[in-house]
Protein backbone atom coordinates (compact mmCIF):
# COMPACT_ATOMS: atom_id res chain seq x y z
CA UNK A 1 0.00 0.00 0.00
CA UNK A 2 2.87 2.50 1.38
CA UNK A 3 4.87 1.65 -1.58
CA UNK A 4 2.05 2.38 -4.26
CA UNK A 5 1.79 5.66 -2.84
CA UNK A 6 5.38 5.80 -2.97
CA UNK A 7 5.77 4.94 -6.63
CA UNK A 8 2.87 7.49 -6.97
CA UNK A 9 4.32 10.81 -5.69
CA UNK A 10 7.42 9.73 -7.32
CA UNK A 11 5.79 9.91 -10.85
CA UNK A 12 3.99 12.81 -10.00
CA UNK A 13 6.41 14.78 -8.92
CA UNK A 14 8.66 13.97 -11.98
CA UNK A 15 5.73 14.70 -14.13
CA UNK A 16 4.46 17.74 -12.54
CA UNK A 17 8.58 18.97 -12.62
CA UNK A 18 8.27 18.46 -16.44
CA UNK A 19 5.72 20.73 -16.94
CA UNK A 20 7.37 23.28 -15.02
CA UNK A 21 10.61 22.79 -17.24
CA UNK A 22 8.13 22.87 -20.53
CA UNK A 23 6.63 26.28 -19.14
CA UNK A 24 9.76 28.38 -18.37
CA UNK A 25 12.07 26.62 -21.53
CA UNK A 26 9.05 27.85 -23.71
CA UNK A 27 11.29 31.80 -22.90
CA UNK A 28 14.58 32.70 -22.89
CA UNK A 29 16.34 34.49 -19.88
CA UNK A 30 15.07 37.75 -20.48
CA UNK A 31 11.79 37.27 -20.44
CA UNK A 32 11.90 34.66 -17.40
CA UNK A 33 13.10 37.72 -15.40
CA UNK A 34 10.46 40.48 -17.17
CA UNK A 35 7.38 41.61 -15.54
CA UNK A 36 5.14 40.62 -18.18
CA UNK A 37 2.03 41.92 -15.84
CA UNK A 38 1.78 43.47 -12.72
CA UNK A 39 -0.99 40.91 -12.27
CA UNK A 40 1.35 38.23 -12.37
CA UNK A 41 4.91 37.40 -11.12
CA UNK A 42 8.24 36.85 -13.23
CA UNK A 43 8.26 33.21 -14.50
CA UNK A 44 11.60 32.63 -12.66
CA UNK A 45 9.79 33.78 -9.30
CA UNK A 46 7.18 31.41 -9.81
CA UNK A 47 9.80 29.02 -10.69
CA UNK A 48 12.12 29.12 -7.75
CA UNK A 49 9.02 29.47 -5.27
CA UNK A 50 7.72 26.01 -6.04
CA UNK A 51 11.53 25.09 -4.93
CA UNK A 52 11.15 26.66 -2.08
CA UNK A 53 7.95 25.34 -0.97
CA UNK A 54 9.04 21.89 -1.60
CA UNK A 55 12.53 22.57 0.28
CA UNK A 56 10.12 24.18 3.66
CA UNK A 57 7.49 21.75 3.58
CA UNK A 58 9.66 18.14 2.34
CA UNK A 59 13.59 18.80 2.71
CA UNK A 60 12.86 20.67 6.12
CA UNK A 61 9.51 19.77 8.03
CA UNK A 62 9.28 16.26 6.85
CA UNK A 63 12.96 15.53 6.01
CA UNK A 64 14.21 17.11 9.07
CA UNK A 65 17.28 18.51 7.29
CA UNK A 66 19.21 21.86 7.55
CA UNK A 67 18.54 24.36 5.40
CA UNK A 68 19.41 24.19 1.51
CA UNK A 69 19.42 27.92 1.17
CA UNK A 70 17.35 30.11 4.52
CA UNK A 71 18.80 33.02 3.16
CA UNK A 72 16.18 33.40 -0.05
CA UNK A 73 12.99 32.15 1.98
CA UNK A 74 11.93 35.96 2.31
CA UNK A 75 12.28 36.24 -1.32
CA UNK A 76 9.76 33.78 -2.55
CA UNK A 77 7.26 34.51 0.40
CA UNK A 78 4.35 35.49 -1.49
CA UNK A 79 2.46 37.07 1.64
CA UNK A 80 6.32 39.38 1.90
CA UNK A 81 6.37 40.36 -1.57
CA UNK A 82 3.50 41.67 -3.48
CA UNK A 83 3.61 40.94 -7.14
CA UNK A 84 4.37 44.04 -8.91
CA UNK A 85 7.03 43.84 -5.77
CA UNK A 86 8.64 41.10 -7.48
CA UNK A 87 10.74 42.18 -10.44
CA UNK A 88 12.99 44.11 -8.58
CA UNK A 89 14.00 41.52 -5.60
CA UNK A 90 17.31 39.95 -6.04
CA UNK A 91 16.26 36.64 -6.95
CA UNK A 92 18.29 33.40 -8.21
CA UNK A 93 18.73 34.14 -12.04
CA UNK A 94 17.46 31.39 -14.25
CA UNK A 95 20.34 28.91 -13.69
CA UNK A 96 20.52 29.32 -10.62
CA UNK A 97 16.17 28.70 -9.67
CA UNK A 98 17.02 25.47 -12.07
CA UNK A 99 20.27 24.45 -9.80
CA UNK A 100 18.83 25.11 -6.72
CA UNK A 101 15.62 23.41 -8.04
CA UNK A 102 17.46 20.11 -8.50
CA UNK A 103 19.07 20.17 -5.48
CA UNK A 104 16.11 20.25 -3.44
CA UNK A 105 14.58 17.43 -5.54
CA UNK A 106 17.46 15.25 -5.18
CA UNK A 107 16.72 15.71 -1.49
CA UNK A 108 13.17 15.44 -1.69
CA UNK A 109 13.48 11.94 -3.83
CA UNK A 110 15.45 10.63 -0.83
CA UNK A 111 13.49 11.85 1.84
CA UNK A 112 10.60 9.81 0.12
CA UNK A 113 12.69 6.65 -0.05
CA UNK A 114 13.32 6.63 3.61
CA UNK A 115 9.70 8.26 5.18
CA UNK A 116 7.04 6.19 6.05
CA UNK A 117 3.67 7.19 5.24
CA UNK A 118 2.28 6.03 8.10
CA UNK A 119 3.07 8.76 10.67
CA UNK A 120 2.13 11.82 11.76
CA UNK A 121 -1.18 13.50 10.07
CA UNK A 122 1.40 15.60 7.62
CA UNK A 123 2.82 12.40 6.22
CA UNK A 124 -0.11 9.84 6.19
CA UNK A 125 -0.99 8.84 3.20
CA UNK A 126 1.59 10.93 1.24
CA UNK A 127 -0.43 14.23 1.73
CA UNK A 128 2.67 17.02 2.15
CA UNK A 129 3.83 15.27 -1.14
CA UNK A 130 0.77 15.60 -2.90
CA UNK A 131 0.14 19.33 -1.28
CA UNK A 132 3.76 20.00 -2.77
CA UNK A 133 2.68 18.31 -6.09
CA UNK A 134 -0.86 20.56 -6.53
CA UNK A 135 1.48 23.48 -5.42
CA UNK A 136 3.32 23.25 -8.03
CA UNK A 137 0.64 22.55 -10.28
CA UNK A 138 -1.26 25.42 -9.43
CA UNK A 139 2.08 27.62 -10.10
CA UNK A 140 2.06 26.00 -13.63
CA UNK A 141 -1.31 27.08 -14.19
CA UNK A 142 -0.69 29.96 -13.20
CA UNK A 143 2.64 30.06 -15.35
CA UNK A 144 0.21 29.34 -18.15
CA UNK A 145 -1.83 32.51 -17.55
CA UNK A 146 1.29 34.48 -17.48
CA UNK A 147 2.04 32.90 -21.15
CA UNK A 148 -1.26 34.08 -22.39
CA UNK A 149 -0.93 37.74 -20.92
CA UNK A 150 2.78 37.97 -22.46
CA UNK A 151 0.17 38.14 -26.02
CA UNK A 152 3.01 36.62 -28.30
CA UNK A 153 3.56 33.32 -29.56
CA UNK A 154 5.05 30.88 -27.29
CA UNK A 155 7.14 27.59 -27.68
CA UNK A 156 4.18 25.74 -26.09
CA UNK A 157 2.68 22.94 -28.74
CA UNK A 158 -0.35 20.90 -27.93
CA UNK A 159 -3.13 19.46 -30.36
CA UNK A 160 -6.53 20.55 -30.38
CA UNK A 161 -9.11 19.75 -28.21
CA UNK A 162 -11.56 17.03 -29.51
CA UNK A 163 -14.31 18.24 -31.62
CA UNK A 164 -18.00 18.20 -29.74
CA UNK A 165 -19.39 14.42 -29.92
CA UNK A 166 -23.10 14.95 -28.24
CA UNK A 167 -25.28 18.44 -28.82
CA UNK A 168 -25.77 19.56 -24.70
CA UNK A 169 -28.03 22.16 -24.50
CA UNK A 170 -30.68 23.61 -22.20
CA UNK A 171 -31.14 23.05 -18.30
CA UNK A 172 -30.79 19.71 -16.13
CA UNK A 173 -33.29 19.66 -13.06
CA UNK A 174 -31.77 18.51 -9.49
CA UNK A 175 -34.60 17.07 -7.02
CA UNK A 176 -34.34 18.91 -3.58
CA UNK A 177 -32.65 16.95 -0.71
CA UNK A 178 -29.34 16.40 0.93
CA UNK A 179 -26.26 15.43 -0.54
CA UNK A 180 -22.44 15.36 0.99
CA UNK A 181 -20.47 18.26 -0.03
CA UNK A 182 -16.63 18.90 0.92
CA UNK A 183 -14.65 15.37 1.27
CA UNK A 184 -13.30 13.48 5.00
CA UNK A 185 -11.57 10.64 3.06
CA UNK A 186 -9.80 11.68 0.18
CA UNK A 187 -6.24 11.85 1.43
CA UNK A 188 -4.48 14.90 -0.82
CA UNK A 189 -8.06 16.79 -0.12
CA UNK A 190 -6.36 20.41 1.20
CA UNK A 191 -7.75 21.82 4.35
CA UNK A 192 -10.79 23.70 2.39
CA UNK A 193 -12.28 21.15 0.94
CA UNK A 194 -12.91 19.78 4.38
CA UNK A 195 -14.63 17.76 6.18
CA UNK A 196 -17.50 16.61 4.61
CA UNK A 197 -20.89 17.43 5.74
CA UNK A 198 -24.51 17.22 4.60
CA UNK A 199 -26.20 20.03 2.91
CA UNK A 200 -29.68 20.64 2.14
CA UNK A 201 -30.33 21.75 -1.39
CA UNK A 202 -33.64 23.23 -2.57
CA UNK A 203 -34.55 21.62 -6.06
CA UNK A 204 -32.79 23.77 -8.99
CA UNK A 205 -32.00 24.12 -12.35
CA UNK A 206 -28.32 23.95 -13.81
CA UNK A 207 -27.10 24.69 -17.48
CA UNK A 208 -26.13 21.42 -19.09
CA UNK A 209 -22.64 23.29 -20.46
CA UNK A 210 -21.19 26.24 -19.31
CA UNK A 211 -22.32 29.42 -21.48
CA UNK A 212 -20.74 29.56 -24.73
CA UNK A 213 -19.05 32.31 -26.64
CA UNK A 214 -22.23 32.70 -29.24
CA UNK A 215 -24.32 33.00 -25.82
CA UNK A 216 -21.98 35.42 -24.53
CA UNK A 217 -21.57 37.30 -27.75
CA UNK A 218 -25.62 37.94 -27.81
CA UNK A 219 -25.43 39.36 -24.36
CA UNK A 220 -22.98 41.75 -25.69
CA UNK A 221 -25.04 42.49 -28.97
CA UNK A 222 -27.77 43.02 -26.77
CA UNK A 223 -26.05 45.85 -24.84
CA UNK A 224 -25.11 43.69 -22.01
CA UNK A 225 -22.27 45.84 -21.23
CA UNK A 226 -24.45 49.21 -21.81
CA UNK A 227 -27.33 48.89 -19.98
CA UNK A 228 -27.13 48.88 -16.25
CA UNK A 229 -29.78 46.88 -15.53
CA UNK A 230 -28.23 43.40 -15.53
CA UNK A 231 -25.16 44.37 -13.43
CA UNK A 232 -24.74 44.23 -9.23
CA UNK A 233 -24.06 47.81 -8.12
CA UNK A 234 -20.43 46.79 -7.18
CA UNK A 235 -20.17 45.31 -10.44
CA UNK A 236 -21.48 48.02 -12.59
CA UNK A 237 -18.76 50.45 -10.64
CA UNK A 238 -16.01 48.18 -12.32
CA UNK A 239 -17.65 47.91 -15.41
CA UNK A 240 -17.61 51.23 -15.79
CA UNK A 241 -13.79 51.43 -14.22
CA UNK A 242 -12.14 49.44 -15.67
CA UNK A 243 -14.08 50.00 -19.24
CA UNK A 244 -15.14 46.78 -19.78
CA UNK A 245 -16.82 46.04 -23.40
CA UNK A 246 -16.15 42.39 -23.82
CA UNK A 247 -13.96 39.51 -22.18
CA UNK A 248 -10.43 39.88 -21.53
CA UNK A 249 -8.32 39.18 -24.94
CA UNK A 250 -11.23 39.72 -27.08
CA UNK A 251 -11.28 42.58 -30.54
CA UNK A 252 -13.63 43.69 -32.85
CA UNK A 253 -13.13 41.68 -35.78
CA UNK A 254 -15.56 43.10 -38.90
CA UNK A 255 -19.27 42.72 -37.60
CA UNK A 256 -17.77 39.75 -35.44
CA UNK A 257 -15.56 39.33 -32.55
CA UNK A 258 -11.67 37.72 -32.48
CA UNK A 259 -9.84 36.36 -29.62
CA UNK A 260 -5.78 35.97 -29.01
CA UNK A 261 -4.59 33.08 -27.63
CA UNK A 262 -1.30 32.36 -26.78
CA UNK A 263 -0.45 34.70 -28.89
CA UNK A 264 -1.90 34.07 -32.12
CA UNK A 265 -5.56 36.00 -33.02
CA UNK A 266 -8.13 33.73 -34.15
CA UNK A 267 -12.17 34.09 -34.42
CA UNK A 268 -14.29 33.77 -31.82
CA UNK A 269 -15.32 30.12 -32.09
CA UNK A 270 -19.15 30.31 -31.42
CA UNK A 271 -19.15 26.59 -29.44
CA UNK A 272 -16.58 26.62 -26.98
CA UNK A 273 -17.13 27.82 -23.62
CA UNK A 274 -16.14 31.96 -22.90
CA UNK A 275 -13.34 32.13 -21.22
CA UNK A 276 -11.82 35.33 -19.18
CA UNK A 277 -14.66 36.98 -17.95
CA UNK A 278 -14.84 37.97 -14.28
CA UNK A 279 -17.14 37.33 -11.27
CA UNK A 280 -19.17 40.63 -11.88
CA UNK A 281 -19.65 40.08 -16.19
CA UNK A 282 -21.11 36.18 -15.49
CA UNK A 283 -23.09 37.66 -12.79
CA UNK A 284 -24.51 40.34 -15.40
CA UNK A 285 -24.73 37.48 -18.02
CA UNK A 286 -26.94 35.35 -16.07
CA UNK A 287 -28.98 37.90 -14.82
CA UNK A 288 -29.77 39.12 -18.71
CA UNK A 289 -30.18 35.65 -18.80
CA UNK A 290 -33.28 35.57 -16.45
CA UNK A 291 -31.37 33.28 -14.25
CA UNK A 292 -28.48 33.63 -12.03
CA UNK A 293 -25.21 31.53 -10.98
CA UNK A 294 -25.39 28.76 -9.29
CA UNK A 295 -24.43 28.54 -5.25
CA UNK A 296 -21.12 26.17 -4.62
CA UNK A 297 -23.54 23.76 -2.80
CA UNK A 298 -25.32 23.67 -6.22
CA UNK A 299 -22.47 23.58 -8.41
CA UNK A 300 -21.55 20.54 -6.01
CA UNK A 301 -24.26 18.78 -5.98
CA UNK A 302 -24.44 18.55 -10.17
CA UNK A 303 -21.36 17.46 -10.32
CA UNK A 304 -21.10 14.91 -7.46
CA UNK A 305 -24.49 13.55 -5.84
CA UNK A 306 -25.00 10.10 -7.93
CA UNK A 307 -29.56 9.90 -7.19
CA UNK A 308 -29.18 5.77 -7.52
CA UNK A 309 -27.22 5.74 -4.79
CA UNK A 310 -27.87 9.24 -2.55
CA UNK A 311 -23.54 9.17 -2.48
CA UNK A 312 -21.12 11.68 -3.58
CA UNK A 313 -19.19 11.03 -6.24
CA UNK A 314 -15.15 11.85 -6.47
CA UNK A 315 -15.81 13.11 -10.01
CA UNK A 316 -19.31 14.09 -12.24
CA UNK A 317 -18.10 10.37 -14.24
CA UNK A 318 -17.70 8.46 -10.87
CA UNK A 319 -14.81 7.50 -8.46
CA UNK A 320 -12.08 6.94 -11.25
CA UNK A 321 -8.90 9.38 -11.46
CA UNK A 322 -10.02 11.70 -14.10
CA UNK A 323 -8.44 10.27 -18.13
CA UNK A 324 -8.54 12.29 -21.33
CA UNK A 325 -11.90 11.13 -22.49
CA UNK A 326 -12.94 12.47 -19.44
CA UNK A 327 -11.82 15.96 -19.02
CA UNK A 328 -10.26 18.98 -21.04
CA UNK A 329 -7.63 18.41 -18.12
CA UNK A 330 -3.76 19.21 -17.86
CA UNK A 331 -2.39 21.84 -20.51
CA UNK A 332 -3.14 18.48 -22.92
CA UNK A 333 -5.18 21.54 -25.15
CA UNK A 334 -4.41 24.86 -25.06
CA UNK A 335 -7.79 26.04 -25.18
CA UNK A 336 -11.13 24.91 -23.59
CA UNK A 337 -13.22 21.99 -26.02
CA UNK A 338 -16.41 23.04 -27.81
CA UNK A 339 -19.51 22.04 -25.20
CA UNK A 340 -20.31 18.32 -26.35
CA UNK A 341 -16.68 16.98 -26.18
CA UNK A 342 -16.94 15.26 -22.95
CA UNK A 343 -19.72 13.03 -23.05
CA UNK A 344 -17.67 10.27 -21.07
CA UNK A 345 -17.19 13.16 -17.86
CA UNK A 346 -20.88 13.82 -17.85
CA UNK A 347 -22.33 13.42 -14.26
CA UNK A 348 -25.10 11.20 -13.42
CA UNK A 349 -27.75 14.13 -13.93
CA UNK A 350 -26.49 14.89 -17.53
CA UNK A 351 -24.23 17.71 -16.30
CA UNK A 352 -21.43 18.28 -19.13
CA UNK A 353 -18.22 19.87 -18.78
CA UNK A 354 -17.71 20.61 -15.30
CA UNK A 355 -14.77 19.26 -14.56
CA UNK A 356 -11.71 21.09 -17.05
CA UNK A 357 -12.34 23.79 -20.04
CA UNK A 358 -13.10 26.86 -17.91
CA UNK A 359 -13.24 27.65 -14.17
CA UNK A 360 -17.11 28.33 -12.99
CA UNK A 361 -17.44 31.19 -11.23
CA UNK A 362 -20.26 30.42 -7.96
CA UNK A 363 -22.47 33.20 -6.26
CA UNK A 364 -20.74 32.03 -3.02
CA UNK A 365 -17.64 34.04 -0.87
CA UNK A 366 -14.41 31.95 0.12
CA UNK A 367 -15.69 30.35 3.52
CA UNK A 368 -14.68 27.70 6.22
CA UNK A 369 -16.88 24.62 6.02
CA UNK A 370 -18.66 24.25 9.27
CA UNK A 371 -15.80 22.44 11.37
CA UNK A 372 -12.80 23.93 9.41
CA UNK A 373 -9.45 23.23 10.68
CA UNK A 374 -6.27 25.07 9.12
CA UNK A 375 -3.92 22.47 7.83
CA UNK A 376 -1.15 22.69 7.46
CA UNK A 377 -0.52 26.47 7.33
CA UNK A 378 -3.21 29.11 7.85
CA UNK A 379 -2.19 31.34 4.76
CA UNK A 380 -3.19 28.45 1.85
CA UNK A 381 -6.53 29.02 2.34
CA UNK A 382 -7.74 30.66 5.52
CA UNK A 383 -6.58 34.34 5.65
CA UNK A 384 -8.40 34.55 2.23
CA UNK A 385 -11.98 33.69 3.57
CA UNK A 386 -14.94 36.49 3.81
CA UNK A 387 -16.36 38.15 1.39
CA UNK A 388 -13.34 39.85 -0.73
CA UNK A 389 -13.27 36.58 -2.50
CA UNK A 390 -15.71 34.20 -4.98
CA UNK A 391 -15.18 31.04 -5.49
CA UNK A 392 -14.69 28.95 -8.82
CA UNK A 393 -14.86 25.74 -9.79
CA UNK A 394 -14.09 22.47 -11.50
CA UNK A 395 -10.46 23.47 -13.06
CA UNK A 396 -10.10 24.79 -16.81
CA UNK A 397 -7.86 23.25 -19.41
CA UNK A 398 -5.05 24.80 -17.89
CA UNK A 399 -5.64 22.75 -14.30
CA UNK A 400 -3.91 19.19 -13.76
CA UNK A 401 -5.80 16.62 -12.59
CA UNK A 402 -3.77 16.22 -9.53
CA UNK A 403 -4.94 20.24 -8.35
CA UNK A 404 -8.96 19.29 -9.37
CA UNK A 405 -11.32 17.21 -7.80
CA UNK A 406 -15.17 17.29 -7.56
CA UNK A 407 -13.88 19.19 -3.89
CA UNK A 408 -11.43 21.32 -4.74
CA UNK A 409 -12.33 25.12 -4.41
CA UNK A 410 -10.37 28.02 -6.30
CA UNK A 411 -11.17 31.58 -5.42
CA UNK A 412 -10.17 35.06 -6.37
CA UNK A 413 -11.09 38.33 -6.27
CA UNK A 414 -14.43 39.19 -8.55
CA UNK A 415 -13.05 41.62 -10.75
CA UNK A 416 -10.13 39.22 -11.83
CA UNK A 417 -10.19 37.83 -15.33
CA UNK A 418 -7.05 36.77 -16.57
CA UNK A 419 -7.76 33.80 -15.30
CA UNK A 420 -9.10 30.91 -17.21
CA UNK A 421 -12.58 31.58 -15.99
CA UNK A 422 -16.29 30.83 -17.44
CA UNK A 423 -19.46 30.29 -15.60
CA UNK A 424 -22.28 28.23 -16.14
CA UNK A 425 -26.12 29.35 -15.14
CA UNK A 426 -28.36 28.06 -12.78
CA UNK A 427 -32.55 29.13 -11.44
CA UNK A 428 -34.61 28.28 -8.76
CA UNK A 429 -36.97 25.70 -9.69
CA UNK A 430 -40.84 26.96 -9.72
CA UNK A 431 -43.49 25.50 -7.40
CA UNK A 432 -44.37 22.70 -8.92
CA UNK A 433 -41.80 22.88 -11.51
CA UNK A 434 -39.71 19.54 -10.20
CA UNK A 435 -41.92 17.56 -8.19
C1 LIG B 1 -5.68 28.35 -4.96
C2 LIG B 1 -4.99 29.28 -7.05
C3 LIG B 1 -5.91 30.69 -5.34
O1 LIG B 1 -2.34 30.56 -6.83
O2 LIG B 1 -3.08 32.03 -5.43
C4 LIG B 1 -0.31 28.92 -4.78
C5 LIG B 1 -2.84 28.59 -4.89
N1 LIG B 1 -1.36 29.09 -2.90
N2 LIG B 1 0.57 29.19 -3.82
C6 LIG B 1 -2.96 30.86 -5.83
C7 LIG B 1 -1.53 28.87 -4.21
C8 LIG B 1 -0.05 29.30 -2.67
C9 LIG B 1 -3.69 29.80 -5.00
N3 LIG B 1 -5.05 29.51 -5.60
FE1 LIG C 1 2.62 29.43 -4.08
Amino acid sequence: MSEAIRARIGAELERTRGRTTVLTDAVDADDLVKQHSPLMSPLVWDLAHVGNQEELWLVRDVGGLEPVRCDIDNLYDAFKNPRKDRPSLPLLSPAEARAYNRTVRDKVLDILDRTSLAGRRLVADGFAFGMIVQHEQQHDETMLVTHQLRAVPVALSAPPPPPARVTVTGEVPVPAGRFSMGTSVEPWALDNERPAHDVDVPAFFIDAAPVTNAQYVEFIADGGYQRRQWWTEEGWAHRVDADLTAPMHWTRDGDGWAYTRFGVTTAVRPDEPVVHVCFHEAKAYATWAGKRLPTEAEWEKAARFDPVSGRSRRYPWGDEDPAPRHANLGQRHLSPAPVGAYPDGASPLGVHQLIGDVWEWVDTDFHGYPGFAAFPYREYSEVFFGPRYKVLRGGSFGTDAAACRGTFRNWDHPVRRQIFSGFRCARDAGPGELG
